[in-house]
């Protein structure tokens, strides 16, 4: 066990008598109450439980909470500023992209990386930065379509 303080959507948040291997996602989920990131497959294959990690997507489910001192976390529930939604947040409910909705979280962290590192993507920069997010719905072609948008 161990104490350490973590930076997440802004806030820093002092821990107490966490597993030395405890990952984030448990304690995003379980401790911290930040449920919006999912778990999917727990080995880092499925993406729905991306968050960023200083601003570049990370899965959450394969990472210890304690490697994660001194950088700034954000999950979906810190992707909006203020009261507006995010610009992709948008873009998701305009081309009505969820179905089931449960890898979507994970969707959009992996999409928001992408756009903080290229803000005009191509098709296969989408392609490429989005392939570790799985939908069994199949909604790739609008989630291509709602990047698009948003990066306009
Ligand atoms: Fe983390 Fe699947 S739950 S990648």
């Amino acid at each position: 066990m161990t104490d350490f303080s973590l930076t997440i959507n802004g806030k820093t948040h002092h821990l107490k008598d966490v597993p030395q291997d405890m990952p984030l996602l448990w304690l995003l989920r379980d401790q911290l109450n930040l449920v919006g990131s999912k778990y999917g497959c727990g080995g880092g294959y499925c993406g729905a439980c991306t968050v960023h990690m200083d601003g570049m997507a990370i899965r959450s489910c394969s990472i210890p909470a304690a490697a994660l001192v001194g950088r700034q976390i954000t999950t979906i529930e810190g992707l909006a500023e203020g009261a507006d939604l995010h610009p992709l947040q948008q873009a998701w409910i305009d081309h009505d992209v969820p179905q089931c909705g449960y890898c979507q979280a994970g969707q959009i962290m992996s999409a928001a990386a992408l756009l903080n590192q290229q803000p005009k993507p191509s098709d296969s920069d989408i392609d490429q930065a989005m392939a570790g997010n799985l939908c069994r719905c199949g909604t790739y072609t609008r989630i291509k379509k709602a990047i698009h948008h948003a990066a306009e």
